[in-house]
């Protein structure tokens, strides 16, 4: 028998008998969408801490274990034995390839990676000098306006092909705007390289000489692809569904999600990570700075910890932490990237070993070392934001368009709210006011 939960109003006496959803694992779900109709209410969670905002078959993350799931395989697996590309198909199809749908989809991703030339004469638009991430959210918005055959998001087809020029796209996109911001010409994909190869290339090399490939790094880049390419509904996910919900074009919705991963609480940590562990100075400043940041009245926070899901460590920020141990011994011109590491590694053992962070459970999250390895491969600070949009943008438009193919459930997102303004008043004309 299913389970149900009663929620009486004491006051009128009014209750509803609400269902009690079992989910694959994890806590179960009170279905509430009965509450103000039974018993003339609404429920009020700021921040959605304590909401399920959908269903979903993608990506299950336990947070007291240190648990993350693609589409039941764990990241682990995934990070030692998969590649990007293949960990897209999964979380695009939900199964992993065979090897007549790997050459297809190979092959398809292959034919969307140029971009229109109109869409680099939007960049030469944009100062020299502005955050990538600010040419990205312009960028992808824009692609919408060079697609108009396919932007029925009523129709599979459509989303699919959308599907696959974003994930296409977006590494050359990324590669534009740095191009730009250095001063460089674009340049344009060679699909002789593999997928993260091509990238790099477009990042790195230059018209002028061939560009070699440092299997190394382009097997950190891969890791950290594999790493960052979903996280169920954290905040830019849930923008982009709430952003679709209205129908509106995938693009769109993606460069709706690409703001709000900006943010330095969301992914703009793994930049402030790297600006903070610049500003500390040496380990011998560590616990100066953690002692700034336990004072509340500071407003310091440590960059890079805490996690609203992960009470535990979060499973990402292990494996980045090995592969930074690997990385930095095997690669050349890391003398920079070496003492960050060493302070990093620092850090976390004073906070682990500091009541305030042990009692709130706040442990190393993805973007504490993730900039270490970014920065050791060559990007420069204000890329690495962009290349966590690259990864995540598989994970954006999987689950956007999980939410329009979910015929049952999928309802446009409209949150209420408590309101606690002025009481109706009448207009005061501009002369009778005080
Ligand atoms: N440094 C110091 N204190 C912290 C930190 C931190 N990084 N994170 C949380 N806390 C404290 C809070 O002050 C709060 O203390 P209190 O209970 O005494 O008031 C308590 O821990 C709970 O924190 P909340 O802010 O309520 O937790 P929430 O789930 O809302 O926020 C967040 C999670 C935004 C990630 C937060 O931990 C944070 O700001 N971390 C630093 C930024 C960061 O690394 N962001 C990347 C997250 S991962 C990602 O998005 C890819």
């Amino acid at each position: 028998m299913s389970k149900t939960l009663t929620l009486t109003d004491n006051d009128t006496g009014r209750s509803a008998e609400l269902p009690v959803l079992e989910p694959t694992y994890g806590t179960p779900v009170v279905d509430i969408s009965g509450v103000p109709r039974e018993i003339g209410c609404f429920t009020h969670d700021p921040g959605y801490g304590a909401t399920s905002a959908c269903r979903s078959w993608v990506t299950y993350i336990d947070g007291d274990q240190g648990i993350l799931l693609y589409r039941g395989y764990p990241i682990e697996q995934l990070a030692e034995k998969s590649s990007f590309l293949e960990v897209c198909y999964l979380l695009i199809y939900g199964e992993l390839p065979g090897a007549a749908e790997w050459v297809e989809f190979e092959a398809d991703i292959r034919k969307h990676t140029m971009v229109h030339e109109g869409l680099r004469t939007i960049i030469t638009g944009y100062r020299r000098g502005s955050h990538p991430m600010a040419m990205m959210v312009g960028l992808v918005g824009a692609l919408s306006g060079f697609y108009h055959d396919a932007l029925d998001v009523n129709d599979p087809a459509h989303r699919l092909a959308c599907i696959h020029r974003l994930v296409a796209k977006m590494p050359t996109i990324a590669a534009d705007t740095h191009k730009w911001g250095a001063g460089q010409p674009f340049m344009h994909p060679d699909n002789s390289y593999g997928f993260v190869e091509n990238f790099m290339r477009m990042m790195f090399g230059v018209p002028a000489e061939p560009f070699e490939v440092d299997p190394v790094a382009a097997r950190a880049l891969e890791l950290m692809m594999i790493l960052h390419a979903d996280h169920e509904q954290n905040a830019s996910t849930s923008t982009v569904r709430l952003c679709g919900s209205s129908g509106t074009n995938p693009y769109a919705a993606i460069a709706a999600g690409i703001a709000t991963l900006w943010g330095p609480a969301h992914g703009g940590a793994n930049e402030a990570v790297v600006q903070m562990l610049s500003e500390i100075g040496g380990r011998g400043d560590i616990p100066k700075f953690i002692d700034r940041v336990k004072d509340r009245e500071s407003g310091v926070r440590l960059m890079g910890f805490g996690h609203r899901v992960y009470k535990s460590y979060d499973p990402r920020a292990s494996i980045i932490r090995n592969a930074c141990h690997d990385l930095l011994s095997k690669l050349e011109g890391t003398e920079r990237e070496q003492p960050m590491f060493e302070s990093a590694l620092e850090l976390e053992r004073i906070a682990r070993s500091d009541d305030y962070f042990i009692e709130r459970n706040l442990y190393p999250n993805v973007d504490f070392y993730s900039g270490i390895i970014l920065s050791a491969l060559g990007f420069p600070l204000n890329m690495f934001t962009v290349i966590f949009a690259v990864a995540r943008t598989v994970g954006w438009i999987t689950q956007w368009n999980e939410m329009l193919g979910d015929t049952e459930d999928f309802r446009i997102g409209r949150p209420r709210q408590l309101y606690l303004g002025h009481a109706r008043r009448d207009y005061v004309p501009a002369e009778e006011r005080s």
